[in-house]
């Protein structure tokens, strides 16, 4: 229905707003110039520090929240609401502000998934930060949690299209780290802590 679509253009403008890069811009920072070049929170922590990065993962992790609220809140059905929390991540990882360009989902996708289903978003966070606390690669625990939330997702009995929805947004989460994981391969990935 044409309210659908409605829904689904605003959540992903909303999902667009690129929170790192603006705030790297209010401090004088290109963010696709410094450190991995990705606009994201991980890269606002390397090139600014902690506050700026807590402002922008909240803000990027609400964007994904938000859109499969809006979508429930016009009363969509609740595939159609997950489906604005995956026009939310297209939105951040496409960005008509940034070109085209954009992050990598890894916070808009956790929005989004929690906003589906704490339980599966909840149990691919653990993972995902106690294997970035572990090895300190941000992008190996990122993989990790979106494994993580599609194995969960197939394991619970959830309905088939919450299943295609969470394994949708982690395979595109994985292919947007794949330089990422050249980097973990060739051993030049940068770790937290370190600087640039
Ligand atoms: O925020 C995405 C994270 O998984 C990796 O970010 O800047 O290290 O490529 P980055």
């Amino acid at each position: 229905t044409l309210l659908t679509l409605l829904a689904l253009a605003a959540s992903y403008l909303i999902g667009s707003l690129p929170a790192a890069s603006w705030v790297a811009r209010g401090r004088g920072v290109d963010i696709r110039t410094v450190g991995s070049g990705n606009s994201g929170a991980t890269n606002v922590l390397r090139s600014l520090g902690k506050g700026p990065a807590l402002a922008v993962a909240v803000f990027d992790i609400l964007k994904g929240a938000v859109a499969v609220w809006l979508g429930r809140s016009l009363g969509l059905d609740p595939a159609w609401a997950a489906l604005c929390g995956v026009a939310a991540v297209i939105g951040h990882n496409f960005s008509p502000f940034l070109k085209f360009r954009g992050g990598k989902g890894v916070a808009t996708s956790f929005g989004t998934i929690t906003a589906i289903d704490p339980l599966v978003g909840g149990g691919a966070f653990v993972l995902a930060v106690a294997c970035m606390w572990l090895t300190r690669f941000v992008s190996a625990g990122s993989i990790l949690g979106a494994v993580t939330a599609a194995i969960l997702v197939a394991s619970l009995g959830r309905p088939l299209w919450m299943v295609g929805v969470i394994v949708g947004l982690a395979a595109l989460l994985v292919w947007q780290h794949r330089d990422n994981v050249r980097r973990l391969q060739a051993g030049n990935e940068r770790r937290l802590g370190d600087k640039g």
